[in-house]
């Protein structure tokens, strides 16, 4: 998969995704991450690339062209690299527009339902902005997706870039090296994940839950069910409305009360 991103901090998100898992799947081939630089495609002497915005307020926006313009050339990389593989006979991609994400406190809350989506194109350009925000006029015309990590507002747009990026790359056949490891994680089928214990069996008193330590597959896959089900109905009781539970489950969960749990994870620890 290739990330596109639009930015005048290339630095920061470079050196942030360069390294570890990230990383290693780009040294890999399995991804590629160009960040474009937008003053570089600033028009004027002083290379600035905001203004002040028409009928006063706050602050300074950032101007079209040149957001424009990176876009522009990162479409063309995108172009010439889908008419190389194509050449090489791979899937026919080459007339199709890749989506590009405006990263925006005003945009839809990202989420791994939405990042496995992402996961799936070929090419995603994401733009950042910085100052105030960008002309509209770009995004008009650009932007196909406008996504915000969360309810708060950072200084720019390349943080969230590079969570989303971390987040969609994960999905990504063959970058985790334990292709089963992004199974079973927290926000699969909207469950958090169940609590996990390794070596020593004791530490600080505390024992590992007998049942892990029985080898009876089927009851540790229970196990790990009704953890995931009794933490998502403690810490994101939201998450629980939308998830799906057999009759049985949603009949067990709804009736165990928080000292029903505390009980049920003793006797996991005996
Ligand atoms: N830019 C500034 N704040 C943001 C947020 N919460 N999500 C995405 N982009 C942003």
């Amino acid at each position: 998969m290739n990330f596109y991103i639009l930015t005048l901090f290339p630095d920061m998100v470079l050196e942030g995704l360069g390294t570890s898992i990230i990383g290693r799947a780009v040294n890999r081939g399995l991804l590629s991450i160009d960040a474009m630089n937008i003053r570089d495609y600033a028009f004027n002497r002083h290379q600035s690339v905001d203004d002040y915005p028409y009928g006063g307020g706050a602050g300074m926006l950032m101007q079209a062209e040149p957001v424009y313009l990176a876009y522009e050339a990162a479409m063309q990389k995108i172009q010439s690299r889908r008419q190389e593989e194509s050449a090489a006979d791979t899937v026919e991609t080459v007339g199709q527009k890749p989506r590009v994400v405006y990263l925006s406190p005003q945009g839809k809350v990202f989420s791994q339902k939405m990042a496995e989506e992402l996961s799936k194109e070929k090419d995603l350009i994401l733009l950042c902005g910085h100052y105030e925000g960008i002309d509209e006029r770009v995004l008009e015309e650009i932007v196909t997706d406008y996504v915000s990590i969360g309810d708060y507002v950072l200084t720019g747009g390349e943080l969230p870039a590079m969570v989303m990026v971390d987040t969609i790359s994960r999905l990504v056949p063959g970058v985790l090296h334990n292709d089963t490891s992004a199974e079973g994680e927290s926000f699969q089928d909207n469950l958090l994940e169940y609590p996990q214990y390794s070596r020593p069996e004791t530490w600080h008193g505390k024992k590992v839950p007998q049942v892990l330590l029985s080898g009876h597959h089927a009851n540790i896959q229970k196990w790990k069910r009704q953890q995931s089900i009794l933490r998502t109905k403690q810490w994101r009781p939201d998450l629980l409305e939308s998830c799906e539970l057999t009759r049985e489950e949603r009949i067990w969960v709804e009736g165990c009360s928080t000292e029903q749990k505390i009980e049920y994870e003793k006797r996991g620890k005996e």
